[in-house]
């Protein structure tokens, strides 16, 4: 886990916390045009290509480790744990997420996969939705276990996982957003 509580909130970004010189208005007035091209209205909107997230594939450096923090403390079951073809001895494991959605992982047996980084193409966080009983209870549990948790607005709860991975327990129903809808 961080040992800088701010390295858990989503709003930290870099991880440095260091404030880069930006133009802030001219961002915010590309982002507006790139609202007026590219962003159509639900109904305008076509069906999408995809029918869900499959699976991740993110790195860990311990198997049983990552299993007990997804499965026992976050109440994610494992369902497979096979081979990965692609690395010697590398172990492709996956947990249920909801809605046959999974979040998986490789191990790396014997490579240096270094710590945790924000690079470009790398994990930032990743939000998961769960019913809000059971963010309540879930947030009860990383406390007892002593894992460093932010809450934001009253329903996301940002921690790490052991590798450094940041992760989001969202109480809110997929496609909303503290209140707005987003998809
Ligand atoms: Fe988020």
């Amino acid at each position: 886990m961080s040992d800088d509580p701010s390295m858990l909130d989503p709003s930290e970004s870099p991880a440095t916390g260091s404030e880069p010189a930006v133009d802030r208005d001219a961002i915010a007035g590309h982002r507006a045009a790139l609202r007026d091209r590219h962003l159509r209205p639900p109904t305008e909107r076509p069906t999408s290509s995809a029918r869900g997230l499959h699976h991740t594939a993110l790195i860990s450096s311990d198997v049983e480790r990552t299993i007990a923090f997804y499965q026992d403390l976050l109440e994610f079951p494992l369902t497979e744990l096979i081979e990965n073809r692609d690395y010697p001895g590398s172990t492709h494991f996956f947990f249920d997420i909801g809605n046959d959605n999974l979040l998986a992982f490789f191990d790396f047996p014997g490579l240096d996969v270094g710590p945790y980084a924000e690079v470009l193409g790398g994990l930032h966080h990743m939000a998961i939705s769960v019913e809000p009983r059971r963010w309540d209870r879930l947030v009860d549990k990383l406390r007892d276990a002593g894992v460093e948790h932010v809450i934001h607005s009253e329903v996301s709860v940002y921690f790490r996982d052991p590798d450094g991975a940041r992760i989001e327990l969202i109480a809110d129903p997929l496609g909303e957003m503290y209140g707005t809808k987003v998809v």
